[in-house]
């Protein structure tokens, strides 16, 4: 693991205009990331954690609807410099994003073999056996049979087979960074675990950066080596994840530790989490 971050993102800001409204999403993001570390980006629905990810290739609407400030430094080139064309190329070969809900993302009319076949052509020109190095992608991700897995459809895949899809087509792209936004929201708990243990390895395996979105405490402590707490489109705290999890600082940070849930116990609903907070 090299010394310098690969990644280091200053006074990242996005403000959105839709008529005469104006919503700041995100304020003053800061943080660097190392080949192979594990950034976790924690928070409640709607504090920016999605809009600050899409906001490092600009995978946002043009200007002036949204505006994006800050630099987004990757080995020390300001992606937010670049041209579309120039981005185009970034996103997907450099940084690759997974979605929340692999339903809506794979496209239904086309088979898994053309979809991660598109994915590489588009980014790796240099491929010549596409087919190839489609089965190689569906191998990586612990797809049992390929070759078959390859000619269905998105709808023949369980939730939590199109995720492994929507992951084996954004490393076919070999990515730098993987940005993982909820990967496992939409799963149920057991293929939630699969999918976690599958990007930890993954990760050891390409020496591959993850940005991972989550609003799942618990999944921090055993995956992540940093820990961002965004609220209101802020962060309140962030550091290394140990550090993070058992001395947290900031009460909001203290609220949602007390809100993972351990089994044997009932989940503390996040939305009392404000009366905690004037309560202590
Ligand atoms: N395209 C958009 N236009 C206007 N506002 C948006 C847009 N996308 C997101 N927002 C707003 O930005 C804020 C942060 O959203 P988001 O990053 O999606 O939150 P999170 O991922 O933490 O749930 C929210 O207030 C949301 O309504
Ligand atoms: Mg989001």
């Amino acid at each position: 693991m090299s010394a310098e971050p690969l990644l280091k993102v200053r006074g990242l800001g996005v403000t959105f205009r839709t008529g005469d409204r104006v919503t700041v999403a995100s304020q003053d993001v800061n943080f660097e990331l190392k080949a192979g570390q594990v950034l976790a980006v924690v928070g409640e629905s709607g504090s920016g954690k999605s809009v600050s990810a899409m906001a490092l290739t600009r995978l946002l609407p043009p200007e002036p609807n949204c505006v994006i400030q800050g630099e987004v430094l990757l080995n020390g080139r300001d992606l937010l410099k670049l041209s579309e064309a120039e981005l185009t190329q970034v996103r997907g070969r450099e940084i690759a994003y997974i979605f929340q809900d692999p339903g809506t993302s794979l496209n239904p009319v086309y088979s898994i073999a053309y979809q991660i076949g598109e994915a590489i052509r588009l980014h790796r020109p240099e491929v010549t056996d596409v087919s190839a190095e489609v089965i190689h992608s569906l191998e990586a991700v612990h797809i049992k049979e390929p070759a078959r897995v390859a000619q269905q459809y998105p709808h023949e895949l369980s939730g939590g087979m199109q995720q492994r899809v929507m992951i084996a087509m954004a490393l076919a792209c070999n990515p730098k960074i993987l940005v993982a936004d909820e990967p496992t929201t939409a799963l149920d708990v057991t293929i939630q675990k699969e999918i976690m243990d599958l990007l930890s390895r993954l990760r050891v395996e390409r020496g591959m950066s993850i940005i991972l979105i989550t609003h799942n405490f618990g999944i921090v402590a055993h995956f992540a080596d940093l820990v961002q707490v965004m609220r209101s489109g802020h962060i309140v705290e962030q550091g290394p994840a140990e550090q993070v999890m058992n001395q947290p600082q900031h009460p909001y940070t203290k609220g949602l530790i007390a809100c993972i849930p351990r089994l044997g116990q009932r989940r503390r609903r996040l939305t009392t989490l404000k009366d905690e907070l004037k309560a202590s």
